[in-house]
């Protein structure tokens, strides 16, 4: 049997556990951690929501489709799910009313008399974010998250909806929670690639010394969707780009470039060093948020020869809808590092590529050893981290072009995850679920973290609120965003960059 017999029996509540996350997401990482030895001995799994289903066997047949869809794997899937769907269970429960609970009490009694143990809790929000506190209080009440050491809820993301709402919810869960058993899910912590970025700084001495203003010109970070908001567009409509990328994912990516090296891997060093860097972002007014960023929506064209809509064309969108599926910022980190060096970061949907990519642009190295005939093509060092879907990371350097005369051109040194190692890398829900099981936050998000990251927003947000977009939609699918995106970056005499063709 699949197990890890050093980790304490474990109840995993999937709140939410008809819904889209949990049949895409959550239980394909959960059963690839069974085929790899990572849940422990002794677990249960136990979906609760409000759909309907016949049986057991009928949710489980559910979930197997998912798995089957979703998972990474598509080999080896079929072995094991006997024994590891026979830990999984279904309630159909409202969770707004107090017999729920009751009933995850009694659970909760019985397997511990079964197991002989007092198990780990973990209790899994995959629910509208407007219900979590409500879910939380019954949590309290109930006394099912009482041993701090032994009982976890997890929040999925958008945690609040600007500062005031995250503030006060992270409040609320301070009365009733540990700061430690709250465990707040960015999705972009798990990934592989984004792990990697502390690997690549702190465990080599090649680049730490240059990872400063007086060798860096600038840093960027892209992050770029073909998909429209597809069946989101109720979500959406109250969230838009700058909630739901730049807030969470884009500034975790930047604190993972600008942090100081942390004395040590544990978990609240870690975010400390990313909370210095959240802290440090310069906070514009609302006054200048339009110097430092732009928005987009984009229109009704065509995406790789498919006619598709524009955002306003979407389900549960408003044909007036002003909320941007584009935007773009210059964030400025103002500390001693990296004083006066620009971080572009730019995201949106229904554009050219999906890529994600970072990347930190040196400045040029001085020209005077080489003839001006040599140095045509001069470029600066550039690194770059292409966090998916291709997994590389690449440094850009000047070499001598083969032949009787000192040419110089730019060439690649590439480091290929696929080439590297033969083992296929886990996804981020994976990773993330471990750290649950396992009680590791280190790669969650703490409530100073959330907040500091939604001060820094914040204007933006208020400037935008306040001077409705008069050009939306203003930017064609398949396209890099609109005019002004590039405009951000040119009046700094800079350009975006992308991953050359391949
Ligand atoms: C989510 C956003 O957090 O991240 C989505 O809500 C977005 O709008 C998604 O599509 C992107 O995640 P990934 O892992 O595909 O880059």
């Amino acid at each position: 049997m699949a197990s890890n017999t050093n980790i304490n029996p474990t109840i995993i509540f999937i709140f939410g556990g008809s819904g889209d996350l949990t049949n895409r997401k959550l239980i394909p990482a959960l059963y690839n951690l069974y085929i790899d030895n990572y849940l422990p001995e002794k677990f249960v799994i136990i979906g609760v929501g409000r759909t309907h289903f016949e049986s057991d066997d009928e949710y489980r047949n559910k979930l197997l489709e998912g798995v089957q869809e979703f998972s990474r794997r598509k080999e080896e899937i079929k072995d094991k799910w006997p024994s590891f769907s026979a830990a999984v269970s279904y309630h159909e429960l409202d969770l707004l009313v107090d017999d729920t609970y009751e009933s995850i009490n009694n659970w909760v009694t019985d397997k511990a008399a079964e197991w002989n143990v007092k198990p780990t809790l973990i209790y899994y929000l995959s629910v509208a974010p407007q219900l979590a506190p409500e879910i939380s209080k019954k949590l309290a009440a109930h006394k099912l998250c009482e041993d701090k050491a032994t009982s976890r809820i997890v929040f999925e993301k958008p945690f609040g909806h600007n500062l005031q709402s995250a503030t006060e919810l992270n409040k609320l869960l301070g009365t009733m929670f540990g700061e430690e058993q709250i465990y707040r899910i960015d999705h972009y912590l798990g990934k592989e690639t984004v792990q990697n970025i502390l690997a690549f700084r702190f465990a080599n001495a090649l680049f730490e010394p240059i990872w400063h203003k007086s060798y860096i010109d600038h840093v960027q970070i892209t992050v770029a969707e073909t998909v429209g908001v597809e069946d989101r567009g109720g979500y959406y409509e109250h969230a838009g780009a700058l909630r739901d990328m730049v807030q969470n994912h884009i500034l975790q990516l930047l604190c993972m470039i600008a942090m100081e090296p942390p004395v040590s891997f544990d978990g609240n060093e870690i975010r400390n060093k990313k909370l210095d860097v959240l802290q440090a972002l310069r906070r514009i007014t609302t006054e200048e948020a339009h110097a430092y960023s732009v928005r987009g929506q984009y229109a009704a064209g065509w995406m790789k020869g498919k006619e598709v809509p524009g955002y306003r064309q979407e389900k549960n969108v408003s044909p007036q809808s002003p909320v941007e599926t584009f935007a773009a910022v210059k964030f400025f980190v103002d500390n001693w590092r990296w004083e006066n060096v620009p971080f572009y970061v730019r995201t949106g949907k229904s554009m050219n590529e999906k890529t994600t990519l970072i990347t930190i642009q040196f400045k040029e190295s001085p020209r005077y050893s080489f003839p001006a005939s040599a140095a045509e093509t001069w470029r600066p060092n550039r690194l770059i981290f292409s966090i998916q879907p291709q997994m590389d990371i690449r440094i850009r350097f000047q070499a001598k072009k083969p032949g009787p005369d000192m040419i110089l051109s730019p060439v690649e040194m590439v480091f290929n995850y696929a080439d590297a190692y033969k083992e296929q890398e886990p996804e981020a829900y994976e990773t993330l679920l471990e750290d649950v099981i396992e009680g590791n936050p280190t790669l969650f998000m703490r409530a100073d973290q959330i907040e500091a990251a939604w001060e820094v927003i914040t204007p933006i947000l208020e400037a935008w609120q306040k001077r409705p977009p008069v050009d939306f939609p203003n930017y064609a699918p398949d396209s890099w965003g609109p005019e002004d995106a590039e405009a951000l970056i040119a009046k700094d005499g800079r350009h975006w960059l992308s991953l050359p063709p391949k």
